[in-house]
């Protein structure tokens, strides 16, 4: 401020003299604008438009040019302008949120205010114009804010002589329909263009991409108070000595994911009040000496790579308001002299490794709305002086080691409190005063009670009238779901999990369930009897896998038209699938109706247009032929009629849905020969796993195919399809707020060994023909199909050698070419070269000559060979004769270096774990 006087006294020297007899009168008529300033004014009125819908949405606040008028004499006058108030120039301009639509460049009028101190333009929309490097000649700016003014490209190096700039503005310039950030500062770069700006003391480049490291130079500006560089991309390291700049006060530095630093010992005071390193890569501990900034009121620290103890100086913080500490890697106890923070309003500390016990001193923080203690490994109890942080209005202590007898009661008289999970700890929730809530009570609007070992349907629900979310999932309540439910938050309700109890029933509800908004309704895992519930038709998640439903599907529930994901897999219900559960709901993802008694044929109504991602109409008794208006689901990934009594030829024709993944037709009743496909038709283009184990297909090997999967000869987007689903549901249960405790692993049994694969289906491919009738001889073109994890043509009337081009296929894990006709020497390659290979069956064959030894061959047991009277050598007890022609194994290094811990994979597609990847 004092500078810029300055200036102004400089340059206005010659009027001084009217300025002191202004002082002396103040009858003088104010000086007028000048005329050619107001006519650049007018013009540049003209130059834009008023965004109409920016207006009407309340993105801007009026537009400001609306008082400039031709008719008005005096631009002094009008809004937004500020003129000096001696010689009538135009000294400062504000057009911010004035609904300004259109493209600026260096020969607007605004360029002609040649006095100017003063521009901020923010919050227009000036149609992704580059920044006037005009500007460059408005050299009396001292503030400059085009912030949130839709600026693009590259900010010129004309900015850069604007040293008397004290504050300096370009942030969150962005472009909301592509999501992306509009400024770029890489020529000139940071360094160049500050390096002179030593006036500077607010400097914000929010959202511009900064692609060089930030410049030692900025520790120069021994003016700045305010530093503001969020999601700039920055890389490299923060330069330390930044923190002693005398004056700052405000480091932001969120979402830069590649920037990293530490925090210096902090031996100097200075006036920090804002430090926000939030979602860096800064890493090291916090140091003791951070007590010297004793002017800091938030501290956000949370997700980067911070490690160490919390130094208990970090209570001699008394102006603390915010503390994030959340996603790093502490360790050590919570210190109890957080408990002298009196101001702390938000106190962060999810997902850490802190240990011991809440501190009772926590309570002491009277001012605490937030607490967030999720995913540590503190032990002991909540204290329950919880019940004077009377302005809390977020607990969650989810996913600790908490334990012990947990009272309800002190939660429910925090008047204020609103959101509070206690989930997944080993607590034990009682309710002291369950009969008669006459006092007020919380109005809780999520509430996360999962494993709290409830016996009893939590009485106080009863009074709560905005609930959204119910989580009393993973209790032990039994009995009828309690009548009095279906009166609670009727209208408020989004998300109800109820699963992993032992309900029987829904005690007199009505037919369709009450709670009108609900979006998410999990009922799994319970002992449900009788027909089907049916949700209200707001329901986008409906999940009842369970044991003991019995009837049939009601009709009513073809009404859901939002539902995205419908299972009621695992039950006992019989009859048909109707027609209309093909073709209700737009939003339909996931239809799994695994595991039931359902018969007749599989629905035919699938629409045009469906987004289908996933049909499991596995292990029930439907029968005919699989309707080709499946056709019409051109987004399906996953299509299991496994385990049914279908009784069809191979639907080629589900060859041409360009998303399908995964094709399970195991355990049927498919017959014929499987026809090579036509040579320019495009077939299966994303198949990774096939099944069609234990049906009566005959004839040879469809060569035809295997040459034309070519998805199993190079996985594109390795990970799509188990990611995309997991995706959809993930986002759903996020906007939900809900605890996530996915098991991501599976364990899977087959042949007496277990193997437990977290990642298996990313990069799984298998062919799975066992147990048909397939004959002729096993194609070369097989070796193509590179990507082929697992492959099983066992128990069918193959004839001839096993080909040699089996050995290309080097991911394989698991070959089963057992109960064949098979002939010939195991070829010596598939011991050189299937290095990963770790479940071999070529039993019940006939073939002849010695066993490879050496790579995974010495790890199989003669079981993998049995039944070929012609083979010899190791594993077998018949050794081979020395006429028999061998090789000497090739020379590799002992097994024990090829992993003993290599796991046998099998595959078995299970349909629970596709939705939880
Ligand atoms: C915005 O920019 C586009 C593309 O340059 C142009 O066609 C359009 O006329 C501009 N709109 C206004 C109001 O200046
Ligand atoms: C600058 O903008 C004016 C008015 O929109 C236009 O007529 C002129 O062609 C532009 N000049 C350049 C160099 O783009
Ligand atoms: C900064 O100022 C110095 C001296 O006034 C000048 O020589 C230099 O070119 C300027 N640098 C930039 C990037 O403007
Ligand atoms: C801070 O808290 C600790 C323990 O909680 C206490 O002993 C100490 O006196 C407090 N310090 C101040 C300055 O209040
Ligand atoms: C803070 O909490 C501790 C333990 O809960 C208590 O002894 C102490 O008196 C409290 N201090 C204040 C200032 O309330
Ligand atoms: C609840 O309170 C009301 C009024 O105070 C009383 O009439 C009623 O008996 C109480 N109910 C129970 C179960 O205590
Ligand atoms: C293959 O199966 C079909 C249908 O079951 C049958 O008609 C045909 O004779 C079989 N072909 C051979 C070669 O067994």
């Amino acid at each position: 401020m004092g500078l810029s006087l300055a200036f102004a006294c400089f340059l206005f020297i010659v009027t001084l003299f009217q300025f002191t007899a202004f002082s002396f009168s103040s009858e003088q008529p104010a000086v007028l604008c000048h005329s050619d300033e107001r006519l650049a004014l007018l013009q540049l009125k003209d130059s834009f438009i008023i965004d109409k819908q920016a207006l009407a949405a309340g993105f801007c606040a009026y537009p400001k040019v609306d008082s400039w008028d031709s008719q008005s004499v005096d631009c002094c006058s009008w809004d937004g302008i500020e003129c000096d108030k001696i010689t009538g120039v135009v000294i400062g301009l504000d057009l911010s949120s004035s609904c300004l639509y259109g493209s600026i460049n260096s020969t607007s009028s605004l360029f002609r205010l040649l006095r100017l101190q003063k521009l901020n333009l923010a919050n227009n929309h000036f149609n992704y114009s580059l920044i006037p490097y005009a500007l460059g000649n408005l050299s009396m700016l001292t503030y400059l804010n085009l912030s949130s003014s839709v600026f693009s490209g590259q900010i010129p190096s004309e900015i850069s002589k604007l040293y008397r700039l004290s504050s300096l503005d370009f942030s969150n310039n962005w472009d909301t329909n592509l999501s992306q950030r509009l400024l770029v500062l890489e020529k000139p770069d940071m360094k160049s263009l500050i390096q002179n700006l030593t006036n500077l003391k607010y400097l914000s480049l929010s959202y511009v991409v900064v692609a060089s490291p930030i410049p030692s130079v900025l520790a120069n500006l021994s003016s700045l108070t305010s530093l503001y560089l969020e999601f700039c991309g920055l890389q490299g390291m923060f330069p330390l000595a930044i923190f002693r700049l005398p004056n700052l006060e405000t480091i932001w530095l969120l979402h830069n994911l590649h920037l990293t630093g530490y925090l210096p010992e902090f031996n100097f005071s200075n006036k920090l009040k804002k430090l926000a390193l939030l979602n860096t890569s800064f890493s090291g501990e916090l140091p003791a000496s951070i007590d010297n900034l004793n002017s800091l009121e938030f501290l956000g620290l949370g997700h980067c790579n911070f490690s160490g103890s919390v130094p208990s100086t970090l209570g001699n913080l008394p102006n603390l308001k915010f503390l994030d500490l959340a996603i790093n890697s502490f360790t050590g106890s919570v210190p109890p002299t957080l408990g002298n923070l009196t101001k702390l309003g938000t106190l962060d500390l999810q997902y850490n490794y802190f240990t011991g016990f809440i501190p009772s001193e926590l309570t002491n923080l009277t001012q605490l709305t937030y607490l967030n203690l999720l995913g540590n490994m503190l032990h002991g109890s909540v204290p329950s002086s919880i019940s004077r942080l009377e302005k809390l209005n977020f607990f969650d202590c989810d996913f600790n080691r908490l334990g012990g007898i947990l009272e309800m009661d002190p939660f429910l008289e925090l008047k204020d409190l609103q959101y509070l999970f206690l989930s997944l700890n080993n607590f034990y929730l009682v309710f002291l005063d369950n009969s008669n809530a006459t006092r007020p009570q919380a109005q809780l609007v999520d509430i996360g009670l999962r494993h709290c070992h409830l016996r009893e349907f939590p009485y106080f629900l009863r009074n709560q009238h905005r609930l959204q979310l119910l989580d009393l999932s993973s209790n032990n309540i039994d009995g009828q779901i309690p009548q009095w439910l279906s009166k609670v938050s009727v209208e408020t309700l989004l998300f109800l999990d109820l699963s992993n109890n032992s309900f029987i029933g829904f005690d007199d509800f009505p037919l369709v369930l009450p709670w009108s908004k609900l979006q998410y309704l999990k009922l799994d895992s319970n002992i449900l009897r009788g027909s089907l519930p049916v949700p209200p038709l707001s329901t986008v998640f409906y999940s009842i896998s369970n044991k003991s439903l019995n009837g049939e599907i009601p009709q009513l529930l073809c009404n859901l038209s939002s539902l995205s994901i419908l299972d009621f897999s695992y039950n006992n219900m019989s009859g048909g699938i109707p027609v209309c559960l093909s073709n209700f709901s737009k939003s339909l993802l996931v239809l799994k109706v695994r595991s039931n008694q359902l018969d007749g044929p599989i629905p035919s109504g699938w629409a045009t247009g469906n987004r289908l991602k996933m049909i499991d109409l596995s292990k029930n008794k439907l029968q005919e032929k699989i309707p080709k208006s499946l056709m019409e689901c051109k987004m399906l990934e996953y299509l299991d009629l496994g385990n049914n009594q279908i009784r069809d030829a191979f639907p080629s024709w589900l060859g041409s849905l360009p998303e399908l993944n995964i094709l399970i037709l195991s355990s049927n009743a498919f017959y014929g020969r499987m026809e090579n496909p036509k040579l320019n038709l495009i077939v299966f283009p994303k198949l990774r796993i096939i099944d069609l184990s234990h049906n009566r297909f005959n004839g040879t090997l469809p060569w035809g195919y295997f040459e034309r999967w070519i998805s199993m000869k190079n996985l594109d987007g390795k990970n799509s399809p188990p990611k995309y689903m997991h995706e959809s549901l993930d986002m759903m249960i996020s906007i939900m707020h809900v605890p996530r405790d996915y098991d991501y692993s599976m364990t899977i049994t087959n042949k007496g060994m277990e193997m437990k694969y977290p990642k298996i289906i990313r990069t799984l491919v298998a062919i799975d023909f066992s147990s048909n009738r397939f004959d002729g001889e096993i194609p070369e073109s097989i070796g193509k199909l590179k990507e082929l994890h697992l492959l099983n043509f066992s128990n069918n009337n193959l004839v001839g050698g096993i080909p040699i081009a089996i050995a290309k296929l080097t991911n394989l894990e698991s070959l089963d070419l057992s109960q064949n006709k098979l002939v010939g020497r195991i070829p010596m390659e598939l011991s050189t070269q299937l290095t990963f290979l770790s479940f071999l069956n070529v039993s019940h064959n006939r073939l002849t000559g010695r066993i490879p030894g050496g790579g995974q061959f010495e790890t199989f047991q003669s079981s993998s060979f049995d039944g070929n009277l012609g083979l010899c050598g190791k594993p077998l007890l018949k050794e081979c004769s020395s006429n028999s022609r061998s090789l000497p194994p090739p020379s590799l290094t002992s097994s024990g270096e090829f992993g003993l811990d290599w796991k046998v994979v099998f595959w078995v597609m299970d349909v629970d774990s596709y939705l939880e990847w």
